[in-house]
């Protein structure tokens, strides 16, 4: 079978085995060249751990000079009659055997991270297959909802404002086009289910029980991950929803740090640079934004994806010097390269040019699509994708 990119607005509703596995060499490849994380985390757990920042902190934790053998939880889907699967599925399959091949654990746990019986399984995989201990959990999920365990219903997270609507235009990856949209100003209601799905409150539980347990080794530590951006952009996300809700993440990093120090262990949150992943395209109103900033940061040679984000944070920032290299907030800052003050004034020029018409000149669109291709696996270089793809082998891979 042909496997073709089917786009749906934002959303890649096929994705390219084989493209995946070249996307994951390529990030692999990327970590060996650097070989930079100095006294690095041994025995990692990565919380969303097969796309995006978490896909890219397993890879440079174990390729990028630390070589740590991994446990990766994420939420995906292998194929079945209804089709062929997601990309993170496949990128856990393909990042398994690559560290396996060089002597690594690689443990894949394919479920929902909010469910105890998950919780469960992980610890008692940590005990009796791992060695007894972690020395770094890594919280990366990013979601639309997670289980209120008391009701069983669902709190849903979202993307609006806090106080005045705002206008702005998104990108319909499907039709190549810009899109006017509003982002709705948020009910109180709004504000607390976005806190609970993408606040601390999950990772604080997450640690606490790992704490219970005792397979949090002595010195160990957690980072999770924020987005901050500019003022142009604090309406539509730092002072909206969910900067509401990282900033609950950032009091959490405090409160998880304190009791931590008991283990003589950190937590910290990693504020990063805006990145294309499957999460980020659904934020309304920023892609004018992203656009101009990724066409000026690659002009400025200083574009990063995010294995370039991850490689820089754990060998300069979380590990490599004395003690973890924070700002005053006690915030890890790789986003400090997208927020020059020379990068934000070239971008603010850019955005005022910036229409529906000439949005594909003025802004870095096709490296934006680009990017997005090859997180689904498709467009990389290298992959033939006029070879046929067996489905019916894919099944018996397993996570
Ligand atoms: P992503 O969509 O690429 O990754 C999310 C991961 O979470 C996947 O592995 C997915 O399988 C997993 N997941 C989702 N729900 C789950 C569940 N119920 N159980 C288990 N696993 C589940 O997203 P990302 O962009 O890498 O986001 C990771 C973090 O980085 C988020 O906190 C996000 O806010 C932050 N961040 C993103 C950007 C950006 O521009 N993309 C910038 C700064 C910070
Ligand atoms: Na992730």
């Amino acid at each position: 079978m042909l496997i073709e990119p089917v786009i749906k607005g934002v959303v890649a509703r096929t994705a390219h085995p084989e493209g995946c596995k070249k996307a994951v060499q390529n990030q692999i490849d990327f970590a060996k060249s650097k070989n930079s994380i100095v006294g690095g985390a041994k025995k990692v757990l990565i919380l969303g751990a097969s796309s995006g920042f978490g896909l890219a902190s397993r890879i440079a934790l174990t390729f990028g000079g630390s070589a740590a053998d991994t446990i990766g939880v994420s939420f995906e889907r292998g194929p079945s009659d209804k089709g062929v699967g997601t990309a993170g599925w496949y990128n856990n399959i393909y990042f398994r055997e690559a560290a396996e091949k060089e002597g690594r654990i690689a443990k894949n746990f394919v479920g929902d991270a909010f469910s105890p019986a998950v919780r469960q399984q992980v610890v008692d995989y940590i005990r009796d297959e791992f060695g007894g201990q972690v020395d770094l959990v890594v919280y990366s999920l990013a979601t639309g909802v997670r289980p209120n365990p008391e009701t069983g219903e669902m709190w849903r997270s979202c993307l609006k404002t806090v106080g005045e609507p705002f206008a702005g235009q998104t990108v319909n990856i499907e039709k190549d086009c810009l899109e006017e949209s509003v982002l709705e100003p948020a009910s109180q209601a709004d504000i607390e289910a976005t806190e609970k799905v993408m606040g601390g409150e999950d990772w604080q539980e997450w640690i606490q029980f790992l704490l219970d347990q005792d397979v949090m080794a002595k010195g160990a530590k957690t980072v999770a991950y924020s987005y901050i951006g500019p003022e142009v952009t604090y309406p539509i996300y730092h002072h909206g929803t969910l900067g509401i809700a990282k900033k609950h993440l950032h009091a959490t990093s405090d409160v998880l740090n304190e009791q931590l120090a008991s283990i003589g262990g950190t937590a910290h949150v990693s504020v990063c640079k805006a990145l294309v992943t499957k999460a980020s395209v659904f934020i309304p109103a920023f892609s004018p934004y992203i656009l101009c900033l990724f066409k000026v940061m690659k002009q400025h040679g200083l574009h990063e994806g995010c294995i370039e984000q991850m490689q820089r944070m754990f060998s300069e920032h979380l590990y490599g010097a004395e003690q973890t290299v924070v700002d005053s907030n006690r915030l890890i800052r790789v986003d400090d390269w997208e927020l020059r003050a020379d990068i934000q004034a070239e971008v603010a020029k850019l955005m005022e040019q910036v229409t529906s018409e000439n949005f594909t000149e003025i802004g870095d669109y096709q490296g934006y699509k680009q990017e997005f291709l090859e997180l689904n696996g498709f467009a990389l270089n290298g992959v033939d994708y006029q070879q046929g793809t067996d489905v019916e082998a894919l099944k018996a891979l397993q996570p």
